[in-house]
């Protein structure tokens, strides 16, 4: 039978959660490097390193609603609930946590998809309640991770099903062919970047040799600037800030980015992953103002080059007097704009990368792949951004609907 989650169960869900929010949750670790190795592992054995139990039972959320703010440095970051409507780690927690490790890996030929994921699910729920050995006493804090299948395993559901079609080739790629596609995509967050490795490693443990580790990704995110409406956005590492527009309402979510059906994957939504290195020589050795006819906004501010404050839309018919567009007909937000393009809003999750290359790990949501598709090809011919970049790795998953004890994880795809 195909679960059904309606909002009102969800939101019940969570009230009920709330008085538990903080039980038994440690506080933050100094933040470390994470492990930024591309590896080819195939597995990880941590068996031998079983060892504490989890500190921190009970901890679950009421962070899913949007607009919070993080927590002071050095508390404890909220917990946020694994279970509902949606996965964790697309809406939720608002602001997205500072680290991230992107793990992308292919199932065997005859590996039924179902049973692994649903495992997979399970060890989510013990590992973000801090209840999984794995975690050798970590405190899981505001950690999320999100599971999404790539268009090889959803065609074996359904070839005419949202996420079944593989990304196109695009310009200014160099993509060695590891880093393109992949079957399974395991997004981890967290405010602590200690958990990452290990969490990945507990993951993979539970995968075994069922799948196999293609690429992994490891970036962070700046600090948050407000950027109006009770919501904030990174800067990335060209100085801007980035994630401005993007489907932030509930009724923007609704049409956008959330996927109404069919039933196999109503409450998914669909990623897109590009690592694209940046030249940052470069784009340092522009004046302020070269740097921001690139983009169409202010770099202090983000405010439009049209006028405005951080939260204005650009207006991309204003001129100067001499009839000079204000936003340059090749800047950023002008090719990129959703309007222009004619295609819905993208959620924009980035985080910076160091290694392989400094640059963004491009993590956009949305629930029609056409929307990312005709904003890069509407880019492709004339964005002033593009010759400052190269994408390494490139892949679109369909990020499964939500999750529980009663509804496991791919179960309304695969069940
Ligand atoms: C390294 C690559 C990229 C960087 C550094 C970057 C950075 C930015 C920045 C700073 C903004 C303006 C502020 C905001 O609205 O967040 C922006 C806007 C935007 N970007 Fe990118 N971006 C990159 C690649 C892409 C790609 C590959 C896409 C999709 C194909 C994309 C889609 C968008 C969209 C839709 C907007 C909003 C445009 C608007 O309506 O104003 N960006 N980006």
């Amino acid at each position: 039978m195909i679960p059904v989650w309606h909002d009102a169960q969800f939101h019940a869900r969570i009230a009920r959660l709330t008085p538990h929010a903080r039980f038994g949750c440690g506080t933050l670790h100094p933040m470390r490097r994470a492990d930024h190795h591309p590896s080819r592992r195939t597995f990880l054995d941590v068996t031998g390193a079983m060892m504490a139990a989890g500190l921190t039972a009970g901890c679950t959320s009421d962070s899913a609603r949007p607009g919070r703010h993080a927590p002071p440095a050095g508390a404890t970051p909220m917990p946020v609930a694994a279970t509902g409507r949606h996965q964790a780690g697309i809406t939720i927690p608002q602001p997205a946590q500072p680290n991230l490790l992107a793990v992308v890996a292919d199932l065997g030929a005859t590996v039924a998809p179902g049973p692994l994921l649903a495992e997979l699910g399970q060890a989510i729920r013990t590992l973000t309640a801090g209840t999984d050995t794995r975690l050798m006493g970590l405190p899981p804090g505001d950690l999320t991770v999100t599971v999404g299948v790539g268009p090889r395993l959803v065609r074996t559901a359904g070839a005419s099903l949202p996420g079944a079609a593989d990304l196109p080739r695009f310009s200014r790629e160099r993509i060695a062919s590891p880093a393109r596609g992949g079957d399974l995509l395991v997004q981890i967050c967290a405010g602590d970047a200690l958990l990452l490795p290990v969490v990945a490693a507990a993951l993979l443990d539970q995968a075994g040799d069922r799948i196999r580790e293609r690429w992994r990704q490891s970036a962070r995110r700046g600090a948050n600037v407000s950027v109006g409406n009770g919501l904030t956005a990174p800067r990335n590492p060209l100085g801007f800030i980035d994630g401005i527009v993007g489907p932030h309402t509930t009724a923007a979510q609704q049409r956008d980015l959330w996927l109404a059906g069919p039933p196999a994957v109503a409450g998914g939504t669909l990623a897109v992953l590009r690592r694209m290195e940046l030249d940052l020589p470069r784009f340092a050795a522009l004046s302020v103002a070269e740097q921001e006819a690139v983009f169409g906004r202010r770099r202090a501010s983000g405010a439009p080059l049209s006028g405005g404050t951080v939260a204005s839309s650009p207006e991309l018919g204003a001129k100067t007097p001499d009839g000079r567009y204000l936003v340059p007909a090749n800047a950023h937000v002008r090719r990129a704009n959703p309007t222009v393009v004619g295609a819905g809003l993208m959620l924009r999750r980035s985080y910076s990368t160091d290694e392989p290359a400094p640059g963004l790990l491009f993590i956009s949501f949305q629930n029609d792949l056409r929307t990312f598709t005709a904003t890069l090809a509407h880019m492709d011919t004339s964005d002033a951004l593009l010759p400052f970049t190269t994408t390494t790795a490139s892949a679109t998953f369909l990020i499964l609907p939500g999750f529980d004890r009663q509804h496991p994880l791919g179960s309304q795809l695969f069940g």
